[in-house]
């Protein structure tokens, strides 16, 4: 039996009779779910310091304490409504925004939120196995926490399936626990997601990259004319800021170590000698996980992205920026391929959206790598990381199937062949990484020897608490 209490929430579940039975009836799916493709290894005997979200009180919406994981109390929050909002973009710019699903867009919302929706239980199932190989309690918790919240951005999206969309809605709903990250027969639905994250290099760089790319997502879509999916995302985001915090910070502990490590060996020895990981390595994670998740915000020219907008489905992040909302006759400057070479063209701005956003991602990435880089230079160090160009390693859009070196310059399939590990992670790379995190770290306030300790704890607890407790 599922009762309102169970489930912490603002969208008057217990007045709800109906949306009630259809959670019902998905929750111990949700269940069985969580624990065949979630944590392996801490579902029964282990109990986790996370916060739960119990309101949408922008000072007072988590709260903190321990939980055997199944137990988490996965919410349904939406936003406060702002009165009397207003479409913001597109065709019906200025109009009420809606509260049902227009009939005629019903496709199209639909699939916007079953994309945003495979991606949320996807990154659990890539995550699963981390907890093995935890570098700290400190990390093991906030793993845990990340994953926590991914499940219930799950129920956020679920949540909308079955209250608007009817019997599609619910069947959508049990597809988003069939698809399983990386499966051959039914992989989720975007690339990114069937990646095996397999390190916890791999991890910090995910929670850095691709949880932006979802930030950069929930914002368009929070500026959506249907209300119940801008209240959804505009309370998402405030999870997903902690995931990126977990990414930012994560790497930059890591640089942290990197440094001191050279520093110590009079910045003459390989850092991988002394058990830390080198610039390279990490330059090369970069590279991989950028040019994954700028694959996330689709192809450069698209007629969705064009008609998601017109729609006023999906605007631009920070819609409110901009002057014009219409952007009918405007037109857009973007790189584009032309008889296998590198053009510059005008394209009409509503078909750029995606690029559009690309650019927003590119420069909130580059806020980051701008931060890490004066951790370096703090030491002392002269290298420094960059961003990849976008051209670089691309699956999806018109550079897909062409080769760029990552800083944007063409190279040929052989020199592709022939370098691409230096760009990129390569298996000898990835063995060393997997070598150095062969034992996880379950002691409090110990942390593994490629990592700095974190400058303070969670919600004010020593930098020694037992994040992660296990029961006897
Ligand atoms: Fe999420
Ligand atoms: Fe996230």
């Amino acid at each position: 039996m599922i009762s309102a209490e169970r489930i912490p929430n603002n969208v008057n579940l217990s007045g709800n009779k109906r949306l009630q039975r259809a959670l019902e009836h998905w929750q111990p799916k949700y269940l069985q779910w969580w624990r065949d493709m979630g944590p392996q290894g801490f579902q029964d005997y282990h109990q986790v310091y996370v916060r739960t979200a119990v309101s949408v009180d922008p000072k007072g919406w988590a709260h903190f304490e321990y939980v055997k994981l199944p137990e988490y109390r996965w919410g349904i929050f939406l936003a406060e409504p702002t009165p009397d909002r207003r479409i913001g973009f597109g065709d019906f710019y200025g109009k009420e925004v809606w509260q049902d699903v227009p009939g005629e867009f019903r496709n199209q919302l639909r699939r916007l939120i079953v994309t945003q929706g495979d991606t949320e239980p996807a990154s659990v199932e890539q995550q699963r196995w981390l907890g093995q190989r935890c570098p700290s309690l400190y990390d093991l918790r906030n793993l845990f926490q990340v994953n926590v919240e991914e499940g219930r951005h799950l129920w956020a999206m679920v949540f909308l399936l079955h209250s608007h969309f009817g019997r599609d809605g619910r069947d959508e709903a049990e597809e988003l626990l069939e698809r399983q990250s990386g499966n051959r027969d039914k992989p989720r639905i975007l690339e990114a997601f069937n990646e095996p994250i397999e390190n916890w290099l791999d991890f910090f760089m995910f929670t850095m990259f691709t949880d932006r790319d979802g930030k950069s997502q929930l914002m368009s879509l929070s500026e959506s004319s249907f209300d119940p999916l801008s209240r959804t995302t505009r309370f998402m985001l405030t999870e997903e800021a902690h995931h990126m915090f977990v990414g930012e910070t994560g790497i930059a502990r890591i640089l942290e170590r990197t440094s001191e490590l050279l520093k110590e060996s009079g910045y003459s020895e390989d850092v991988r000698k002394l058990g830390g990981i080198d610039l390279p390595t990490i330059q090369k994670h970069v590279n991989l996980w950028v040019s994954l998740s700028l694959d996330l915000h689709g192809g450069e020219v698209s007629s969705n992205a064009a008609s998601y907008f017109a729609n006023g489905l999906k605007g631009r992040a920070q819609e409110a920026r901009y002057e014009d909302h219409f952007v009918k006759e405007t037109s857009y400057t973007l790189q584009a391929v032309e008889d296998g070479k590198v053009v510059t063209r005008d394209v009409l701005m509503r078909h750029a959206m995606n690029e559009v956003l690309r650019d927003w991602y590119v420069g909130d990435c580059l806020g980051g790598i701008t931060r890490w880089n004066r951790i370096l230079e703090g030491h002392g160090l002269s290298d420094r990381l960059y961003l990849p160009d976008r051209k670089f390693n691309r699956h999806i859009g018109q550079f897909r199937g062409l080769h760029f070196d990552p800083w944007g310059q063409a190279v040929s399939a052989e020199e592709w062949a022939r370098r691409r590990y230096e760009w990129l992670p390569s298996p000898a790379d990835k063995a060393y990484l997997l070598s150095i995190q062969n034992e996880p770290i379950y002691e409090p306030g110990k942390f593994a020897n490629y990592i700095a300790p974190p400058r303070k704890g969670i919600n004010n607890q020593p930098i020694n608490f037992e994040y992660v407790r296990t029961e006897m």
